[in-house]
This record gives structure tokens, sequence and C-alpha cells, in this order.
């Protein structure tokens, strides 16, 4: 229907479309970024302290006890401006992860806040009325790992829960308090935690080094990892500047110190990677759950004819099918009510064979009884009869003693006279 092609062609005079990345510049600049941290890490171990050094400002300070049931997740948004730039930055920070008895589950509710971030950002995309452009976008960019400065090895619980998350989210992973390890220990730590990583198949994100520009610091920084921090929520005046350090009786330690690599964690989040952060979200780990999400939903690019997907036949076939689904359950519904009323049925009719039984139970017993008592009233009627037949009898004979008495007397009398 259509012939397409592409040619090369030479300006003959300046026409001004060079000014484009300016344009995109500014065009970013008033729109301002945003950009969101997901901080996951045992209570106590020194999340919030890190954001606030990071940013250097006090977020919060809100301790977490150690009695919570499950892990959950807490979100805190602030607006935050630079020169004049303006950052929506939103931190996210695990609560109660490490404290149950039972962690099997305690990699769930942060996959869980990934995954309904990609979602929002989908349901906003497939909206007929979208509106992409001032959406506060909730995905998270980043997610700092915060591993506890055991010098041993990584627990099960960091393992399991990085790699659940290394496909969702950009991973990087941290030696927290990092002052209470030894210069030395720290070396073999990182080392350890780096082959642990590798030998269960977990990947941390790489700060990129296709760009020119950078590719020399962050091929540096990638040996680095899993970097080592410090962080304070004091203030301490070293010299004649006030710092964010670790005041100790035998010293300070500061975040700028040589065996701490807090500086170059905000050098590399912050100042040169943030936007490639961003990027990668994007183009690879919401790409990954849209996929998986569409493909679920029915999608596909081709079909078997290799003929370009049409989203008409998609709906159709969907439809076909939900609409088969509702017949089957609207069926498998009336067979269960219909199972139902049998059942009933047969139990209203066992039950009423019971009480037939028992009423029949309770006649014959009764018409025994009735039986029984009518032979006691016959027998205590008979003995009744006799009673009174003998009453009668000895009676008779009573008036026949004292006839044959008086008579005697009398004739006593008589006699007596004479
Ligand atoms: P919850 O939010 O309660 O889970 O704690 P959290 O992970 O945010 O830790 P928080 O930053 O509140 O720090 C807990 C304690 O650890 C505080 O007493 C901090 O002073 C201390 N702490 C924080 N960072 C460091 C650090 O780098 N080194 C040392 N030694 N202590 C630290
Ligand atoms: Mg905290």
């Amino acid at each position: 229907w259509w012939i397409s092609m592409t040619l090369t062609l030479t300006l003959r005079g300046h026409v001004g479309f060079d000014s484009l990345p300016d344009q995109l510049v500014s065009k970013s600049v008033s729109q301002g970024f945003c950009f969101n941290i997901l901080c996951v890490g045992e209570t106590g171990i020194g999340k919030s302290s890190l954001m606030n050094t990071l940013f250097n400002t006090t977020f919060e300070n809100e301790e977490v006890n150690h009695f919570q049931n499950t892990v959950y997740l807490r979100h805190r948004t602030y607006n935050l401006q630079e020169s004049n730039v303006d950052l929506k930055l939103t931190i996210v920070d695990t609560v109660g992860f490490g404290d149950q008895v039972n962690k099997e589950e305690s990699y769930k509710p942060i996959v869980d806040y990934i995954d309904t971030q990609f979602e929002h950002f989908l349901q906003e995309e497939l909206k007929i009325k979208r509106s992409l452009h001032n959406y506060h976008d909730t995905r998270i960019h980043i997610c700092l790992y915060f591993i506890s400065p055991t010098g041993h090895s990584l627990k099960s619980l960091d393992l399991v829960t990085m790699k659940k998350l290394d496909s969702k989210v950009n991973l990087i992973p941290l030696i927290a308090k990092a002052d209470t390890i030894s210069k030395c220990e720290l070396q073999k730590f990182k080392i350890k935690i780096m082959s642990e990583l590798v030998s269960n198949g977990v990947q941390i994100y790489q700060f990129p080094t296709d760009d020119e520009a950078v590719t020399e610091i962050n091929s540096t920084m990638n040996a680095h990892m899993p970097f080592a921090v410090v962080g304070s929520c004091e203030e301490v005046k070293v010299g004649n500047k006030l710092v964010r350090a670790r005041q100790y009786p035998w010293g300070v330690v500061q975040e700028n110190e040589s065996h701490c690599d807090f500086v170059k964690l905000r050098e590399m989040l912050i100042r040169v990677n943030m936007e490639d952060l961003r990027e990668q979200t994007h183009t690879r780990h919401y790409e990954l759950y849209r996929r998986c999400k569409l493909e679920e939903m029915g999608f596909k690019d081709t079909d078997t004819d290799t003929q370009p997907f049409s989203l008409h036949d998609i709906y159709v076939a969907k439809r076909k099918e939900f609409l088969a689904e509702l017949q089957r359950s609207e069926e498998d519904m009336r067979q269960m009510f219909v199972n139902k009323v049998k059942e009933t049925e047969a139990e209203l009719k066992e039950r009423e064979r019971e009480l037939h039984e028992r009423f029949e139970q309770l006649k014959r017993v009764h018409q025994e009884e009735k039986r029984s008592l009518e032979q006691k009233r016959h027998e205590l009627e008979e003995e009744m009869n006799s009673f009174s037949r003998r009453k009668v009898a000895a009676e008779a004979l009573q008036a026949h003693m004292l006839q044959s008495s008086i008579t005697h007397t009398i004739k006593k009398d008589k006699d007596k006279r004479k």
C-alpha cells in the first residue's frame, strides 16, 4: 500500500534543531524529577541515618520496635530543591524486617509493594485518558539492601530476599555500619559477599559503562561493590566545619573517611547515575512486569502466522473466554445448588424417618404400659370382689353367731325363772 524509504541529506545552512537537547533539559527542569528509594534492612541497621546523611537533612528518626508480627513498608514523600531543580523524593523502608521467628515470607511484602507500583503505572498507561505527564511515578528506582557488618557471610534471609528482588528493581547491596568493622576484615567481607551473590545467581545493579563520559568512574565503582557505608544524624564540628559524623570516645568517624564508601555511594547514586537508575527502572524492570502482565492477559505481539496482533481479535477472544468461564461457573453454581438441595432433602427425609421410628417405638411402649395397667386393674377388681364376698360371708356368720348367742341367753334366763 505504501513505499517507505530513508535517505541521508546534508543541510545547506543552520536550521536550528540542534537546540533539541536544550529544549529537553529546560522541559525536564520545569517538570521536576521524581526519585524513589527503597531501603531494605533489619530493624535498627541504620536505614534512616543513611538517608539523612545522603541528603544532608533530617527526614525522620522514628524508631521501630522489634515486635512486629509481619514485615510491612512505610513510605514518605518529600519535595526537595537544589539550585532550580525540584526533586520529589520518596523514601520507602521496611518495618520489622528480620524480626519474625519464621522469616520465610519476609520478602513477600517487599515484592508486592514493587509490583503494586508497576501495576499503578500500567493502569495509568492503559487508561483511555492518560495523564502520564503529571502522574506521580511511585515505581522504585533503587533498592538499597543493608547487610549486617558481621564480617562472616550473608544470611539466608539476605540471599533469598535479594534473589526475589533482583529482576524487579535496581539492587545495590550495602554493608551497613561499616565503622564497626576493621579495614582488613571489610575487604575480605566484600569479596565474600560478592562471591556468594555470584554463586547464588543474584544480579546486582551495575553502573553503566557504555557512556564514554562515565565509563571510567563507573567501572571503578562497580569494582567497589558492595559499598560500605556509615550513617549519622549528628553534626560534629571538625576544624571550623560542621559535618555529619559519628563521635566516639577515641575520635570522630566522618562520612568521607578513607575506609567508608559513603561518598562513592552518594556520587554514584545522586550525581552520576540517577537518570540511568530511572531509565533502567522503566526500560528493564517495568518492561518485564508489563510484558508478563500483558501476556497473562492474553496479549501477544504476533500470532502463529506472524500477523501483527489485532486488539479487536484479542478482545473478542478474551470476551469469549470470559463468557465461557462465566457460563462454566454459573453451571457449577447451579449444580452445587441442586446438590445442596438434594442433600438437605435427604437429610430431612432421614430426620422424618427417625422421628417416625421414635413415634412408633413410643406408641409400642405406651400400649405395653396400657396393657399392663389394664391387667393390674383387672387383678385389683378381682381382689376387691373376693374381698367383698368374704366380707359378706363374715358379716352373715357374725349375725348368725349373735343370734344364736341371744337365743342361748334367753333360754338360760327362762330356765332360771322356772
Ligand atoms: P528502624 O527504622 O528502627 O528499623 O532503624 P533504622 O534502620 O532506620 O536505623 P537508624 O538509622 O534509626 O539507626 C539505629 C541506630 O544505629 C542508631 O542508634 C544510629 O545512631 C545507629 N547507626 C546508624 N548508622 C550507623 C552507622 O553507620 N554506624 C554505627 N556504628 N551506628 C549507626
Ligand atoms: Mg528508620
